[in-house]
């Protein structure tokens, strides 16, 4: 079904592998149109409760934008191009209602560090190199990193990444709190699954208003304090509230139904 893409099913784990691998699983237009379709089929789709995305190959996550298709464009064709990759891929997931984890196995550069920083939680593998070289191309982070990366890091170490174009490691990743785990390569997807595995023990309703709240906490304009009174308040009137408070009192383990 999908050219640039492998997508499969695993219990209630959808994976998403960006499969252009001769080119370092560059996003190209059409990875992302089809990025974009997959990952609505999954959020739609009441079997799934997460997803775990990831790259083709032992070198990279995703090198960055495919650079050979913008090479030509002007500033009216660089802003639609940012604009469409903002709505249909980077805040589509960020602003999901299931979980995303981006396991990182190897170069997560420009575009790819912002499609790893648009996830909720990154793993990265001990090869992993990361990094927005875009000033170095003459350009500026367009999908998302000038303000994710700043979020999660803090404004200092945020512009000393994006100025020097420098990539950094799966260490100091780790140091700097970009990423939340570091594994060896082999080990990199079953850390993903087993994170994603405790995720899918709790309530699906709970977790997707926990994810829209703590979103709020870096959306400007947005009271997170007065959302997260109103969605809490919400979780009283879902079925999966009166069972995991059901099943706590009973001393045995919720069965939760989305509902
Ligand atoms: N866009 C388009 N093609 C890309 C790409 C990108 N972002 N990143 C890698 N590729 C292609 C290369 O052109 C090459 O294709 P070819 O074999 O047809 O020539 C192939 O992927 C392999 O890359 P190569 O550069 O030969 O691998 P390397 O091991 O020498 O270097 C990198 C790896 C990641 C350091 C290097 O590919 C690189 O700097 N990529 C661009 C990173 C970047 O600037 N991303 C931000 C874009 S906004």
């Amino acid at each position: 079904m999908f050219q640039n893409l492998l997508v499969h099913t695993d219990g209630r784990i959808q994976h998403i592998i960006i499969n252009r691998e001769s080119k370092l699983n560059a996003l190209n237009k059409a990875t992302l149109a089809e990025l974009h379709t997959a990952l609505s089929d999954a959020f739609n789709n009441e079997k799934v409760g997460g997803i775990i995305i990831t790259g083709a190959g032992q070198k990279a996550f995703v090198a960055g934008a495919d650079i050979s298709e913008f090479a030509s464009f002007n500033s009216a064709q660089g802003e639609e191009l940012a604009r469409t990759g903002h709505t249909k891929v980077f805040d589509l997931i960020e602003n999901a209602n299931k979980p995303v984890i981006a396991a990182i196995n190897g170069f997560a550069l420009g575009g790819g560090l912002e499609l790893a920083l648009a996830c909720h939680i990154r793993i990265a593998s001990d090869n992993a190199k990361m990094g927005l070289p875009e000033v170095s191309l003459g350009l500026i982070p367009g999908y998302g990193g000038t303000q994710r990366l700043t979020k999660l890091l803090g404004k200092g170490k945020a512009l000393e990444m994006i100025l020097t174009a420098d990539m950094i490691t799966a260490d100091d990743a780790h140091q700097y709190g970009l990423v939340n785990h570091v594994t060896t390569q082999d080990d990199l997807l079953t850390k993903a699954e087993e994170i994603m595995n405790r995720i899918l023990l709790r309530a699906p309703l709970a977790v997707a208003a926990a994810i829209s709240v703590v979103n709020a906490s870096t959306q400007t304009g947005v009271n997170g304090f007065e959302k997260e009174i109103e969605e809490f308040g919400k979780c009283f009137d879902t079925e999966d509230f009166k069972e995991g408070s059901a099943a706590f009192l009973e001393k045995r383990k919720p069965i939760f139904k989305a509902k």
